[in-house]
């Protein structure tokens, strides 16, 4: 079937020559360009992108011969076909176009962000968003990955601006009254790339980086904010030239804080574009996640610098291919970074992420088809990124690192400047390694879901079962779904000895022969497969009394997680849950607490009366010596994750555990940091804050608004914003809510702050109903991609009503752009509607704590 979103291979563009002239003020744009192409076969059209944009004139010129040619506009193919008097002869031709536009605020294409400066004025910054389908909003052009060309591009601006784009700036020089910024011919490259930025810009001074110019941009009086970023960057390019044995492709690197963006951050040749809290951090005042961040985000888009770049996916069903990598790049990058921040244990979180849609009958295979520009855009999900990192780590972790590292740099070798399939790469491995790479990640790649393993002791322990089948939340009928399953087992034999193996599940069962009865096993040792565990009987017993013991910080997290999941799945009770939880109160891992108080959080939601008092004790007596054992004030040999467990745990206490001194702790450090934003530990102060909106009345919202307001860096800013999706008061929701809808909130940041109302325990239908009312008026606001971030709130909805209304309600208004995801998160609301039925009933005043609690270690 032909697909009308594909343009014709008759013209293939190989040099484009851009002219734009923005004006920041009125928020239009003109533009000329001229395309080099190579015309395959005589044609009498030219057919190529674009869309929102006056095409004023058109014409091709074959040597010394010109071709006039109408233009005809398709909007819904988003196509322009140009259509000449005589057929244009097979061989190069140059295509000129002459255009005007909108600078938009939808935060895509050729777009406007603002920010009120020092004196109170509003200034504009002209800037581009592309990926996925957008470049055709800010010319015309042939926008398909594999369409790839160099880009020669030439900005006019105003004297007192700045402008930076792909590559280096090779002339400045005045021209009526404005100056003409001439950059250098970029390598080749996708239309997606491509980026240019015009507006009121600082920049630092270059670092050199083997040869790089690297610098970072960002809205005038920020440089104080760029250090970090700089260091992080510099580290970045470095390990990864290393580890890909390629230098930069760019010929230089410019990192740019944009006020409005859509996405976190995009990976633009040598211009990558960040939202502000994403690349401007002062490290003393951030927390351990918001700086965790940073690296992250800095070092995944320069991984695409390599992955992503040079080397492209050939169609947009393989765009896992670039964020998977990416993904686990950046993984990669911040453990060299700072190894001490654990950054393979803390994965775990968003493994768990992907687990959660995973376990879904809406999940869809990582590599999944996609026609149209709105198929596109949903592959940017926690499958495509989370998942797919997930299973790239378990293919490295097998292979080991080296074989792996072997595999990917053959890859680059032969596939630069070029566009690749998903087979490529398992190709290059598989010779490189000799392992049967292709079969084994087929089955991950092109099939949804995942399995369960489970253990099973036979013959008094002599022989261990090892067994898969599917796991899904709900589930209608057997699935016969398989995996090629890497096991990573490390198991303890009566005696003592305790053996670790690898070993390849792809049959349903496997049995492994042991020398003396088995006493514990990990099926998923250092947890980095995309798999989940159930052992039961005795050997579960003996895993979880040893738990703190033999486990790993990840094994540990492993455990609690799968056991939440089956929860979920209707396997494993509440009680159990809990009953696990009672022998973690000597538990020391942040992520591991994390994880368990995030199951804990969700039982509270399906507690009420007697019950929930019971809870709220039976939290207490899990987390108050934890946190008395950390202390609530700082200690020097305290780790940056001790840091951060600290805020974790202060916010536990006071929130779930509602601890009445640990409330009166929490009122007296919020007046102590409102009063002097140096004076409380970061990790402390955003943990206070949140525990603060909670329970907050009229005046503690009216000093985070404040706050809020005048936040001293971009983390801050945002730290008091979403701490006012926790509030319970609904008359100060209502509050909330109409901020969020008014330009106080910036529309990068408003659908977050809504969805997380959305989730909240009291006054999710409240937030739910602005949705409903103000529906037209968020989509024609709020940046595309973001609406259905906005409804992934309802996830955590487990009252049977709202569902209901939710479910008639997105069934009436779809998000086209993010068809599947929509679906997944109403499958997953199911979920939490069918954990309330099975489980709130069981939840009494008896939940108290359990006095067999395993003291932990
Ligand atoms: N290429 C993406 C940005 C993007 C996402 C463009 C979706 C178009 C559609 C970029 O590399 C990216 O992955 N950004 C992430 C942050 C990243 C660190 C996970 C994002 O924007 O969420
Ligand atoms: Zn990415």
């Amino acid at each position: 079937m032909v697909n009308p979103y594909r343009l014709p291979r008759t013209v293939l563009p190989r040099r484009y020559d851009l002219t734009l002239t923005p004006d920041l003020a009125a928020a239009t744009f003109a533009g000329a360009i001229d395309i080099e192409v190579e015309v395959t076969e005589p044609t009498g059209e030219v057919v190529l992108n674009a869309v929102e944009l006056e095409i004023d004139a058109a014409w091709v010129t074959v040597g010394s011969t010109r071709y006039g040619a109408t233009v005809a506009l398709n909007e819904d193919t988003e196509r322009a076909t140009l259509t000449m008097p005589q057929a244009l002869p097979a061989g190069e031709a140059v295509v000129s176009l002459r255009f005007r536009g909108l600078l938009n605020d939808k935060l895509r294409g050729f777009y406007r962000s603002t920010f009120t400066d020092d004196a109170g004025v509003e200034r504009v910054i002209a800037t581009t968003q592309f990926e996925a389908t957008d470049a055709r909003r800010a010319f015309p052009c042939w926008d398909e990955p594999d369409f790839k060309a160099r880009f020669a591009i030439t900005l006019h601006i105003d004297d007192d601006l700045h402008a930076v784009s792909n590559a280096a700036i090779v002339t400045d020089e005045e021209l009526d009254g404005q100056r003409r910024v001439r950059f250098a011919e970029t390598m080749t490259m996708s239309t997606y790339l491509v980026a240019f930025i015009v507006g009121p810009l600082e920049a630092t001074e270059p670092v050199d980086v083997a040869g790089t110019p690297l610098r970072v941009l960002c809205p005038p009086g920020k440089l104080h904010l760029t250090t970090f970023g700089l260091e992080v960057a510099e580290f970045s390019l470095t390990y990864l030239a290393d580890y890909f044995d390629l230098p930069y492709p760019g010929d230089s690197m410019d990192l740019v804080a944009i006020p409005d963006f859509a996405f976190g951050a995009m990976e633009n040749l040598g211009c990558v574009t960040f939202r502000e809290t994403l690349l401007l951090a002062d490290p003393e005042r951030a927390t351990q996640g918001e700086l965790q961040n940073v690296v992250d985000v800095i070092a995944h888009e320069l991984a695409h610098m390599w992955f992503g770049d040079l080397v492209t996916m050939r169609w947009w069903n393989g765009i896992w291919l670039n964020e998977a990598f990416a993904t686990f790049m950046e993984l990669k990058v911040t453990d060299a970074f700072r190894p001490e921040w654990e950054r393979w244990v803390s994965f775990g979180l968003a493994r768990s992420t992907a687990f959660d849609t995973d376990a879904l009958q809406t999940t869809r295979p990582i590599e999944y088809p996609v026609v149209s520009p709105a198929d596109a855009e949903g592959m940017f999900d926690v499958l495509t990124y989370e998942k797919g990192a997930a299973v790239v780590r378990m293919l490295e972790q097998y292979l080991g690192e080296e074989e792996f590292r072997s595999g990917i740099r053959k890859y680059m070798a032969n596939h630069q400047y070029g566009n690749t399939e998903t087979t490529d790469l398992w190709d290059a491995i598989e010779e490189v390694s000799g392992e049967p790479v292709r079969r084994i990640m087929d089955s991950w790649i092109f099939q949804g879901g995942h399995p369960i393993v489970s253990l099973e002791a036979r013959d008094g322990g002599r022989t261990l079962r090892i067994s898969q089948e599917k796991l899904q939340y709900l589930h209608d009928e057997p699935d016969a779904t398989r995996w090629a399953i890497p096991l990573q087992l490390r198991y303890a034999l009566e005696s003592g000895e305790v053996v670790s193996t690898t070993a390849l599940l792809d049959d349903e069962t496997l049995d492994l022969s042991l020398p003396e009865p088995v006493a514990w096993v990990v099926a998923n040792a250092q947890g980095h497969g995309f798999y989940r565990v159930r052992a039961s009987g005795p050997l579960r017993a003996s895993l979880v009394a040893q738990a703190q013991i033999v486990l790993s910080d990840v094994e540990r997290y492993g455990l609690v997680d799968d056991t939440w999941a089956s929860v979920l799945a209707g396997t494993t009770t509440v009680e159990d849950y809990l009953a696990l939880a009672d022998g973690f109160t000597g538990e020391t891992d942040v992520s591991v607490w994390r994880r368990l108080l995030s199951g804990l959080d969700q039982i509270d939601r399906l507690a009420a009366g007697d019950a929930r008092i019971a809870l709220q004790a039976r939290v207490r007596v899990l987390v108050g010596p934890a946190l008395e054992r950390l202390g609530w004030e700082e200690c020097p040999d305290d780790t940056d994750r001790d840091r951060e467990l600290r805020g974790v745990l202060i916010g536990a206490m006071a929130n779930l555990g509602v601890d009445p001194d640990a409330r009166a702790r929490v009122a007296e450090l919020f007046e102590r940091y409102c009063a002097d934003s140096n004076s409380v530990e970061a990790n402390v102060a955003a943990a206070v804050v949140r525990a603060t909106a909670a329970t907050a009345g009229p005046a503690e919202i009216d000093t985070i608004l404040e706050k809020f307001q005048h936040g001293e860096t971009p983390q801050e800013e945002l730290r008091f914003l979403y701490a006012l999706a926790e509030v319970r008061d609904p008359k100060q929701m209502a509050r909330v809510l109409e901020l969020a809808m008014t330009p106080a909130v910036r529309t990068q940041n408003a659908p977050f702050l809504i969805g997380s109302c959305i989730a909240n325990r009291d006054n999710g239908p409240q937030a739910w109903k602005l949705v409903h009312e103000r529906w037209d008026e968020m989509n024609e606001r709020f940046p595309s991609n973001s609406i259905v971030r906005m409804l992934s709130g309802i996830r955590s909805v487990t009252d049977p009503v709202l569902a209901a209304d939710i479910e008639a309600f997105t069934a009436e208004h779809p998000v086209p752009q993010a068809k599947q995801t929509l679906l997944q998160h109403l499958e997953r609301m199911k979920v939490s509607v069918a954990l309330r039925e099975r489980e709130a009933p069981r939840l009494t005043s008896e939940t108290a704590p359990s006095r067999s609690g395993r003291g932990g270690r």
